[in-house]
């Protein structure tokens, strides 16, 4: 039975990513700040297969020890799927050095320390090892407001491109995910005129949901995707 991490799993994009691995059959470990009745809920119905942590993203040596606490529970880290992040909204010229960090610390350095501890656990042992990134649609393509957002999302994108080369060869694969926009408590302060906008250009005729990008988490960490790696996969209705 594999081993899942998973960054951010208390709600939106990251509990229905526990929950899907949950129900292939994975055990998984994840965390966030708060804890959710959601999440509560899945721990009850999967018992001693879903580790629950409390934790920022921000704090290196809190994402070391879970990782540690994760792999001496379940054994072994097999996928590691780095979905934690944090957007503040606002032209560059308003955003303060605290929102600025705040991106920084969370989606960027979060993301690629929980990697590197979960790497270090899947070096000694892991099968059909995995890495996937949740980017998003905006490190490509660009939006007003969001700059340093789309900045730590095209980090992960690069970030991904050189550590699938470095790791191929021990039989690691790294991939991302960049959704459109979806859905979730992340995109609720989108405005009703930049909702339309969206919708209008997505030949697909809709935001995303959650349940649009777990089908595709889903088969990147898995033998289905053995012969993929340095991808970016976008998510987004067909808008890009
Ligand atoms: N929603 C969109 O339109 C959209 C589009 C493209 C890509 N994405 C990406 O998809 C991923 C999931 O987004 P979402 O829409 O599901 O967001 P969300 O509903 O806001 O959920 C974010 C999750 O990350 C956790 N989190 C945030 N900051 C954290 C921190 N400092 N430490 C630990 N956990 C933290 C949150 O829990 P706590 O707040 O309790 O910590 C929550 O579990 C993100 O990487 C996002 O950039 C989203």
């Amino acid at each position: 039975m594999a081993t899942s991490l998973v960054s951010g799993g208390s709600r939106g994009l990251g509990l229905a990513v526990v929950e899907r691995l949950l129900a292939r059959g994975d055990s998984v470990a994840t965390f966030s700040r708060s804890g959710s009745e959601a999440l509560a809920a899945l721990a009850a119905k999967h018992p001693g297969r879903l580790l629950i942590e409390s934790l920022d993203a921000a704090d290196a040596s809190a994402l070391r020890g879970f990782v540690e606490r994760a792999a001496a529970a379940f054994g072994s880290i097999d996928h590691c799927i780095a979905n934690a992040a944090i957007a503040h909204e606002g032209v560059l010229a308003t955003a303060t050095d605290a929102e600025i960090d705040a991106m920084l610390a969370v989606n960027l350095r979060g993301s690629i320390v929980l990697v590197r501890e979960a790497v270090r656990q899947m070096l000694v042992k892991a099968e059909q090892p995995s890495v996937t990134l949740v980017s998003s649609i905006v490190a490509s393509h660009g939006s007003p407001g969001l700059a340093v957002y789309a900045a730590t999302k095209a980090g992960l994108e690069g970030f991904a491109r050189s550590l699938a080369r470095e790791l191929g060869p021990r039989g690691i694969r790294v991939n991302a995910v960049a959704p459109g926009f979806l859905e979730t408590d992340l995109s609720a302060s989108l405005s009703a005129d930049n909702r339309s906008r969206i919708i209008r250009r997505t030949p697909l005729g809709r935001l995303g949901l959650p349940a649009d990008v777990v089908g595709a988490i889903d088969f990147l960490s898995s033998p289905r995707a053995a012969f993929i790696t340095g991808q970016v996969l976008t998510i987004d209705g067909g808008a890009s």
